[in-house]
């Protein structure tokens, strides 16, 4: 007997031929209606296959005999985790395997917005090169401090990356890493302050929401330059557009946005950031590695072997 996987959120065309081999598969996303559709089949669900849609406390609760929540990406703040917890259901995710690519983009985000790279191909496209001559200089990187805002599994990839173009790198997380030969800042007003750039790369979720408020942009100033890779909910949102509605930041970088696919129309008017629609990890050999990672996942599960990439 197959076990009976409820899939939530489209999955890659290779990963959803190889859920279909191996499990009954259930697909919440393709439901009509979704409160009836898991009151038929929810006693039945032993796991869960997701990504971006995660999983939250009113879906784990309908599925009584749940075991395994295996998500494709790293980030877990769309399952409700500690609820799962609770309910002794594992979590699985995806790390390490997308470091090199979403580092390569964060790293690439950056540069670009210091180089107006979007605005200046948008110049030369509308022929304004030969009308009105260079465009105006941008400011280079090397020998600048970047702040990296959380030097976990991709912000050490970041920095290590970064020191190739020559910055200085500094970081700001909850805790200081002995071993990271970076400056530790435990404070974030200070690190802005301090730096051209910050990049964000921590979690999303409550802990981190806003984390970038109005005082960090500020501090960052008419100057700097904000790349956010980690999550939109990381950044107060409205505070940033105004801040570069207002010239009180240099521009930024975002690929995460607070309620994506939707993004402020004001942002569409500025040439001074850098839009992208969260495409960190999207490379073909990553996303095969995600979605092999998640599979592995599920399936040692089932098969009673240790999971690659558990939460708990
Ligand atoms: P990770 O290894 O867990 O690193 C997270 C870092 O953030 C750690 O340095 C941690 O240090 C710090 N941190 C955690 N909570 C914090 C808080 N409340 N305040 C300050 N710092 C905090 O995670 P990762 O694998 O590098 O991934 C990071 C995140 O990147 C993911 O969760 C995901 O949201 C995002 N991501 C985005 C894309 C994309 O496509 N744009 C792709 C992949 C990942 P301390 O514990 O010392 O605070
Ligand atoms: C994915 C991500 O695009 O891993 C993450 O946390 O944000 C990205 O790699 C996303 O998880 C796909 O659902």
């Amino acid at each position: 007997m197959k076990p009976d996987v409820l899939v939530n959120g489209k999955q890659m065309p290779h990963v959803m031929e190889r859920l279909e081999e191996r499990y009954s598969l259930h697909k919440l996303h393709e439901a009509d209606d979704r409160a009836e559709f898991l009151r038929n089949v929810g006693s039945r669900i032993r796991g869960i296959a997701t990504g971006g849609s995660g999983a939250s406390a009113s879906l784990i609760d309908a599925l009584p005999n749940l075991e395994i929540i295996s998500s494709f990406g790293v980030g877990t703040d769309a399952i409700d985790v500690e609820h799962a917890r609770k309910r002794g259901v594992r979590v699985a995710n995806t790390p390490d395997v997308l470091n090199d690519d979403v580092a390569n983009f964060a790293v690439m985000l950056l540069l670009a917005t210091m180089r107006n790279f979007a605005a200046y191909d948008r110049y030369v496209r509308e022929g304004r090169w030969a009308r009105e001559g260079a465009p105006p200089l941008t400011r280079g990187i090397a020998g600048r401090q970047v702040g990296i805002v959380g030097l976990g599994r991709i912000g050490r990839v970041i920095a290590e990356k970064l020191r190739v173009f020559h910055c200085e790198i500094a970081y700001f997380a909850r805790h200081e890493r002995k071993d990271a030969p970076y400056r530790y800042y435990s404070d974030l007003v200070e690190l802005a302050r301090d730096s051209a750039a910050l990049v964000v790369i921590v979690p999303g979720g409550a802990e981190t929401k806003n984390l970038i408020d109005a005082s960090v942009i500020d501090a960052l100033g008419p100057e700097g330059i904000l790349v956010n890779v980690a999550r939109g909910s990381v950044v107060d949102e409205p505070a940033l557009v105004k801040a570069l509605e207002e010239g009180r930041l240099g521009g930024a970088g975002l690929d995460v946005f607070a309620d994506e696919p939707n993004v402020p129309e004001a942002l569409f008017r500025m040439d001074n950031v850098v839009l992208q629609p969260h495409q960190g990890s999207a490379t073909v050999e990553t996303r095969r590695a995600m979605g092999d990672r998640m599979l592995e996942n599920l399936a040692a599960h089932f098969e009673g072997r240790k999971l690659p990439s558990a939460l708990f």
